[in-house]
């Protein structure tokens, strides 16, 4: 027993984060590339899918108050990850902060969790990009087969022009009479990630720079959105008036709308605030991880978080919530305004502001089990880096392929939630892990110190797990199945192979 709690020694921390070398990664990253790090994994299909879902089916113009409450879920979280991000400046992210705390067991735990939040994040967040993408298509009359466009089974019909699934028409209109198909499965999604994956394979510098600029034309696209609809708001307040009376709809008795549709939407779209924590997995690539670590992390937190109220509020004030339930919500809403150029513009920018999402997401992804292979707890082949690029290409590409196959099958809504309680299992243990570690090694230098411990690490927790209740029983079934899979992997090679373990058995035969 005592084998499984074994932590990872500080002195082997502190050794791999000095490494340097052709094996290695490259540190290239400084803080601005952080933020920009950071923001380009935040704003993507939580705020441009995900918010019009949850206004529409949970809570109504009030999806502006789940954001508030899904803030401070990760606010608590995050000044937890910084402080171990200042620490633990060594790819791997929560991975590494688990191994260092916890032991080894919650550690592979953690890290096998996190392929939950990066690979089916970036599987996700396809959906969503597929969605705007073939909607732009349309909007310039190019069909693709509607059964390539949706998951398998999802009925389809043609209305105004554009093929979408029944449960995206206007309330009020019948899909009765309309031409209809059924998906096969989503080939754009599938060949997106493909694409992406592409790209992390040739290297990280590259993408950083790929990143840089496209979060900019994502931010250009919010502060669009967010101008043209603001005053269009101001210039008709009766509009406003209209949309966002009542702000909290009545309760439909089954969770949803009234005072408990909040923090149900709040589990829904805590996935538009996943990714700053992607930041903490490039520590190994960052010029200065010390300082610039907890600055990525809460920077783009910050950021992140005032615009999603400000364009929740925006959204839900130009149009009737109950119409949201769209794959391009703020393309939508847009429309309304009358700007002709608007909702195209939108598209265009959702396009390129999701791949950066998926991006971000991937990298992350291949850190994490780059950091478990080098410890010994997961194959080898993971942590091989191409002797040109410098990446870890193989990991990179084996889980690209498989977040690519699973949105061509599995609706975003589904992939989201269980992103969702991944990701919400991984605060909770890093929260933990911050207060454990500030009582068995108070003496350890903290660039970074999370305030008030262990009054944040517990809200942290708390709210991390409140909003994992909010989730549906087979999302649960389905993490707590996937653990299990971990677990079997763990005992039947980790166990054999870690670096840890074998440090410590030559340790006690010295
Ligand atoms: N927060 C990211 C998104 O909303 C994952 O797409």
């Amino acid at each position: 027993m005592s084998r499984l709690l074994r932590i990872k020694p500080m002195s082997m921390l502190n050794k791999e984060a000095a490494e340097e070398g052709e094996h290695t990664l490259k540190r290239s990253l400084g803080a601005l590339n952080l933020i920009t790090l950071g923001i380009g994994a935040v704003i993507g299909a939580g705020i441009f899918v995900l918010t019009g879902q949850a206004a529409a089916l949970h809570a109504g113009p009030a999806v502006a108050l789940s954001f508030v409450l899904a803030g401070f879920t990760c606010a608590f979280a995050g000044l937890c990850y910084a402080e171990f991000a200042s620490i633990i400046p060594i790819a791997g992210s929560a991975y590494t902060y688990g191994y260092a705390t916890l032991g080894e067991l919650v550690a592979w735990i953690i890290g096998w969790d996190l392929c939950l939040e990066y690979a089916f994040g970036a599987a996700t967040v396809a959906s969503g990009w597929a969605g705007y993408f073939n909607s732009f298509l349309q909007q310039l009359h190019i069909y693709i087969p509607p059964q390539l466009t949706a998951t398998t089974g999802t009925p389809l019909v043609f209305y105004q022009q554009q093929w979408l699934p029944v449960m995206s028409l206007p309330p009020g209109v019948s899909g009765a009479g309309l031409p209809h198909a059924t998906g096969l499965f989503n080939l754009i999604a599938l060949c997106v990630v493909l694409v992406i994956t592409t790209i992390l394979v040739i290297g990280i510098k590259e993408s950083a720079n790929f990143n840089s600029a496209i979060v900019i034309v994502k931010l250009g696209i919010v502060g669009v959105f967010l101008v043209v609809g603001g005053l269009f708001l101001m210039q008709h307040p009766h509009i406003a008036a209209t949309n966002w009376h009542p702000f909290i709809p009545p309760a439909d008795g089954h969770g949803n709308f009234g005072w408990g549709g909040i923090p149900t939407a709040a589990a829904s779209i805590f996935f538009a605030y996943i990714g700053f924590d992607a930041v903490s997995t490039a520590a190994q690539e960052a010029k200065n991880p010390q300082r610039d670590m907890p600055i990525g992390i809460l920077g783009s937190l910050v950021v992140c978080t005032i615009l999603y109220i400000l364009v929740s509020l925006v959204l839900t004030g130009l149009v009737s919530y109950k119409t949201l339930n769209v794959a391009a919500p703020v393309a939508l809403a847009i429309d309304a305004t009358g700007v002709s150029w608007g909702s195209l513009l939108v598209k265009i920018g959702a396009i390129f502001g999701l791949a950066t999402v998926m991006l971000v997401m991937l990298l992350g992804q291949s850190r994490v089990f780059y950091s478990m292979s080098k410890d010994g707890l997961f194959w080898k082949w993971a942590s091989d880096i191409h002797p040109r690029f410098r990446t870890p290409w193989i990991t990179t590409i084996v889980f690209g392929s498989f977040a690519a196959i699973m949105p061509a099958f599995l609706p975003i809504d589904n992939l989201s939630q269980l992103v969702n309680i991944g990701t919400l299992l991984a605060f909770t243990i890093v929260s933990a892990g911050v207060w454990v570690l500030r009582v068995r090694h108070p003496e350890m230098e903290r660039p970074f110190r999370t305030p008030l411990v262990p009054l944040v690490p517990i809200l942290g927790i708390v709210s991390a797990v409140y909003l994992m209740t909010r989730l549906a029983r087979i999302t649960w079934i389905v993490m707590i199945v996937w653990l299990l899979i971990g677990l079997v992997i763990y005992f039947t090679y980790s166990v054999k192979h870690s670096k840890v373990q074998a440090l410590a058995k030559a340790e006690e035969a010295d």
